[in-house]
């Protein structure tokens, strides 16, 4: 039996238990446990709920229960989340997060202190919401080195800049529909000027690349400036723009950088539209590898988180090495030498 408390019953926290409930059944039989969500950490409380006896405003009472084991932190954002995580970690608790600003700013520190306690830090749902990207890059393309990632990592710019294209909405009318449908982040600008598609580029830099890549460190432009006339006139020149984040291994540097860009209607990328993300992977035994699926949103993020449970629950007794963990950060990066 496994003990479960989720910090946040937001967007993505809500689909967790929504999904933990529906699929109960599967989930426990290949979690090869029963899964026991014990609390729910949010500021509101919601009555109406068939399981509203598990809120509490309280994260002590959840970071001081030796009975919960495993931890899904889905508040967002780096505080409280960041001493939350740090202090489950130490008591030796399991942790999944589908947190990217936690991860790219925390993720090589948290990895450590999972190390050291023995215990897992899975953050599947930070990058590409429920595409399966982290795992892949650590365990299934393992055999490669890596050379390029190039994609689409964030759905509310792509959402945007495909309503704008298909279906004229202003660029505000289409941000507004993206907030409705729980794609945006709470600071919307972090969407629109490039920062969370920095911060997962940043991500899976660190681990294809087995780096701390910051963040920081990436060359960051958003679609603020895009208009409809530039669509159309790319449309003619038979190219799409779409905002483009990618790292590169330049041999002694790596190069990290988000931008809009015209990409050919011929490219996998360019046929990428509304909320989905893409992300091609260059390896140098596989070749070129596509991970394709819906990059926000409650179920298919909650569809990685629980992913992520399921393992942890799975792995209660072992630790699963992941190599970022093992690396001391060292960015090595100059924007200036990319053409
Ligand atoms: N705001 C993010 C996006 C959510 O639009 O991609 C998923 O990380």
């Amino acid at each position: 039996m496994a003990y479960v408390a989720v910090m946040g019953h937001g967007t993505v926290g809500s689909g967790v238990v929504e999904v933990l409930r529906k699929n109960k059944d599967s989930i426990e039989k290949k979690a090869g446990e029963s899964i026991i969500l014990k609390k729910i950490l949010d500021r509101r409380s919601f009555p109406d709920l068939p399981y509203s006896d598990l809120f509490t405003t309280d994260a002590e009472e959840i970071l001081n229960d030796d009975e919960i084991q495993v931890i899904v932190e889905v508040m967002g954002g780096v505080e409280p989340a960041y001493t939350y995580v740090k202090r489950a970690l130490s008591s030796g608790k399991h942790v999944v997060t589908s947190n990217k600003e936690l991860v790219a700013e925390h993720g090589a520190e948290l990895l450590r202190l999972a190390r050291d306690r023995d215990v897992n830090f899975f953050f599947e749902a930070s990058v590409g919401g429920g595409i399966p990207i982290i795992r892949p890059l650590n365990q299934c393309l393992a055999a490669n080195e890596i050379s390029e990632i190039i994609g689409i990592l964030n759905g509310t710019t792509n959402y945007i800049l495909t309503q704008m294209r298909l279906h004229g909405k202003t660029f505000e009318q289409a941000l507004k529909d993206a907030q409705e449908k729980g794609y945006a982040e709470s600071d919307p600008s972090n969407d629109i000027d490039g920062y969370d598609a920095a911060r997962k580029i940043a991500i899976l830099a660190s681990i294809a690349f087995n780096r701390a890549v910051s963040y920081r460190d990436v060359y960051t432009e958003g679609i603020s400036t895009i208009t409809r006339l530039d669509m159309i006139y790319a449309d003619e020149m038979d190219y799409a723009i779409k905002l483009i984040a990618m790292c590169k291994d330049m041999g002694d540097k790596l190069m990290a950088r988000v931008s809009p860009l015209m990409i050919p209607k011929s490219s996998p990328l360019a046929t990428v539209d509304d909320a989905f993300n893409a992300i091609l992977v260059r390896g140098d035994v596989i070749g070129d590898v596509m991970f394709y699926g819906m990059g926000a949103g409650k179920l298919p993020t909650a569809s990685a988180v629980v992913a992520d449970v399921i393992d942890a629950v799975k792995h209660l007794k072992t630790r699963k090495k992941e190599v970022w963990a093992d690396s001391e950060g060292y960015p090595v990066m100059d924007i200036n030498d990319v053409k």
